[in-house]
Formats: structure tokens, C-alpha cells, sequence
């Protein structure tokens, strides 16, 4: 059988998403080959493949930027990894650890120069990827990288959250579901935001503390003041965009923190500007992490034993086009993951 790796070629769009022959390629000195056995989908690469992602993206383009699988060669001067290590690759290719700057931030997996995940074999920079830890499936470790790193930073990393703070997640997607988890395991009071009750049900059984439908409240903030005898929430994830992030300002109390990672239901808002100062507002942009921040992830997820949400459907390799029109649907609960074998 001849091993495929997936392309957007020749246009955008989910038409233009096809299959291409690969081999597998020596890996140099630096470097690993690995056989990717899952991959996990990000609202982001929708906007990818439909060009709706910053600039131009250059074509053809291999997409995803998550995924997991095993070493199968390493190069000779690699000394942390082995021919069958489980591991998972690392979103910011350049970022390995500190703070932010031009050059880490411009090596993001599946986008501009740097090819995605969605291949049967893809060689790595050593640094480019993480261990799995051991109790993780490889389809569970594939959804790691963006959606949960994007969490942990938001809540530990660049926007801490401190012991009893109250935050407020918006929606049920990838991010918003890891969100959920790593402040149930971090001890916080925890609201959570859904366009279906159906969804905040089954967060509560993740752990959410309180439920707000979004859609049947669309002023959810005087919700989230009810919620919290008027005083209103420490911190806010903020994945909604130009549509929640008034809502957003006034959910925070008076020098709260809003995380700002996504662009859901847009990205240009008219916003009340002294709703900022008002509420002495903090807000931190987030952009997912470096390798350094994985590897602590990862060892609180162990310790807590998070498992990711998978949503009920997951995706054989040759269903991918079908994985991103489950995306667009909304209709997923958490991570919508890919199985190569
Ligand atoms: N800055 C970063 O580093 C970073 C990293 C990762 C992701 N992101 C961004 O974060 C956002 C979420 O990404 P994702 O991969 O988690 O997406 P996703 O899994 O596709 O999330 C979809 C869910 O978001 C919820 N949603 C949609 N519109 C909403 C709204 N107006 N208010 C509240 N919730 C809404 C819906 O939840 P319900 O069905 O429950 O209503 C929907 O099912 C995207 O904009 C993505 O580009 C940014």
C-alpha cells in the first residue's frame, strides 16, 4: 500500500484537501522520523484550509498541527529519544522555551513555511517534540499540542490563576473543555458557557460548577454577576472573539483577567473603551506555548491523570475532509481526533 500524506493544493477549500504518495526520509543528524499514528483538528485549521488564516498561506500545504505517533529513526546526535518512544509534536516548532518573540512564534506546525502533521511520516527536529506520557492513548496525546497547551497558558502560564479564584470558560470546544479540566484539577470554581444545555450537562459531569446557555442569554453577563453575588469572576477564556468579548469585560470583576485566544464568532469588535478602564481590565493575549510549557502540562496532567474529551466521533486518515466539516458543524463536544492505522 502506498503511504499518503494530505496536501491543500491548487485552491483553497475542503475540495482542494487531497492525498499525495510519501517515503519515508532519513532524518538528519538532529533530527527524528516519526510514524504518525493520530492527528487532532483545531478550529484554526478550518480557517486555514478556507484561507481565512492571516496572510497568504503558500500552496501546496500539508495541514495540522497536532499530532502523535512513534520514533521509528533518530539521527546521530539525538541523545533524548529512541527508536519506539511515543511522542507528540510540538505547536511552535522554534519555541522551545522563555518568553515570546518574532522568530519562536513564526514556526507554527501546518501554516506558512512549516508543513503540517497530516502525513504518514514527518521527520522532526529534535526539539520539535515531546514525550507522550505513558497513560495517554496516542489519539488522546494528539490533541494536546495547540488546544490544551492554549489552556495551560491561559490559566498557569501567561495568565495565572491564583488558589479559589472563580473563571469563566466560553463555549465547549477544544480549548474551552481542557480549560474546564485543568482549573477543576487546579481547584477553582468554574462557569461554563454553551449554545446547548445538552453540552452543559455533560460539563457538569466534567465538573463545572455552574452552566449558562449563551444563546438563550444572550446579555450572559448579568448570569455570570447573579452567579457571584454581583462581584463578578477573577478570569475569563476568552475564545469567542468580537461577539463575547464586551460580554467578556463585563463577566470580570473590578481587575480581573481575560485570557484572549480566540476569534470564534469573529475578529473585529466595536467595543466599549471605558468598559477597559472601568474595570481595570488585564488582558492577556495567548499564543498556545513553548516546548517548556508542554512538558509541565504534561506532568500536571499526569499527576491528575487528565484524560482529553474526546468527541464521540473520531475520524479514520482518508475521512480527514469529513473530520473538518464535523468541525464547522459545531456539533463536537471537546477534541475531534484522527486515527492513521
Ligand atoms: N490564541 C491561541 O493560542 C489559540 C490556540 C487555540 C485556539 N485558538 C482559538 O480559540 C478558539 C477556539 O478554538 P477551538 O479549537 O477550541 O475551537 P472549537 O473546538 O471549534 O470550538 C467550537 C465551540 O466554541 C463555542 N463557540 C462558538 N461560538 C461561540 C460564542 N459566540 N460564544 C461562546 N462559545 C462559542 C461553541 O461551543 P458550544 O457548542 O458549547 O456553544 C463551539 O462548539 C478559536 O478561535 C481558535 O482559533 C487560539
Amino acid at each position: 500500500m502506498t503511504q499518503t500524506q494530505w496536501q491543500l493544493d491548487g485552491g483553497l477549500g475542503l475540495d482542494h484537501l487531497a492525498q499525495k504518495p510519501c517515503h519515508p526520509i532519513d532524518p538528519g543528524p538532529d533530527e527524528v522520523r516519526v510514524r504518525m499514528t493520530a492527528l487532532s483538528l483545531n478550529f484554526r485549521d478550518t480557517l486555514i484550509v478556507h484561507g481565512m488564516y492571516g496572510g497568504k498561506q503558500p500552496l501546496p500545504l500539508t495541514p495540522l498541527s497536532d499530532g502523535a505517533g512513534v520514533v521509528e529513526a533518530v539521527g546521530e546526535n539525538v541523545r533524548d529519544l529512541k527508536v519506539g518512544d511515543r511522542v507528540s509534536g510540538v505547536f511552535h516548532q522554534g519555541w522551545q522555551a522563555g518568553p515570546p518573540d518574532r522568530e519562536r512564534l513564526s514556526h507554527a506546525l501546518g501554516a506558512g513555511e512549516t508543513p503540517g502533521l497530516a502525513s504518514y511520516w514527518r521527520v522532526f527536529p529534535a526539539l520539535g517534540l515531546v514525550k507522550t506520557p505513558d497513560y495517554l492513548s496516542d489519539l488522546e496525546a494528539a490533541t494536546l499540542p495547540c488546544a490544551a497547551l492554549t489552556a495551560w497558558a491561559a490559566l498557569v502560564e501567561d495568565c495565572p490563576a491564583k488558589p479559589g479564584e472563580c473563571v469563566l470558560i466560553e463555549g465547549t470546544g477544544g480549548v474551552s473543555i481542557f480549560a474546564l479540566q485543568i482549573a477543576h484539577a487546579m481547584g477553582l470554581r468554574t462557569l461554563i458557557t454553551s449554545s446547548s444545555d445538552e453540552k452543559l450537562e455533560r460539563a457538569r459531569a466534567l465538573g463545572a460548577d455552574e452552566t449558562i446557555n449563551y444563546k438563550t442569554n444572550p446579555q450572559w453577563s448579568k448570569n455570570v454577576r447573579d452567579l457571584t453575588d454581583g462581584r463578578g469572576v477573577d478570569h475569563v477564556i476568552e475564545v469567542g472573539g468580537a461577539g463575547t468579548l464586551e460580554q467578556a469585560l463585563r463577566s470580570i470583576r473590578i481587575g480581573g483577567r481575560i485570557a484572549s485566544i480566540g476569534v470564534l464568532s469573529g475578529i473585529k469588535t466595536d467595543l466599549t473603551l471605558p468598559l477597559l478602564f472601568m474595570q481595570h481590565a488585564h488582558i492577556q493575549g495567548i499564543s498556545v506555548g513553548s516546548r517548556d510549557m508542554q512538558i509541565n502540562m504534561n506532568r500536571f496532567f499526569s499527576h491528575h491523570q487528565i484524560r482529553p474529551v474526546l468527541d464521540e466521533r473520531t475520524f479514520s486518515y482518508p475521512e480527514l475532509p469529513q473530520s473538518y466539516q464535523h468541525m464547522i458543524s459545531r456539533k463536537h463536544f471537546g477534541k475531534i481526533a484522527i486515527s492513521i492505522d
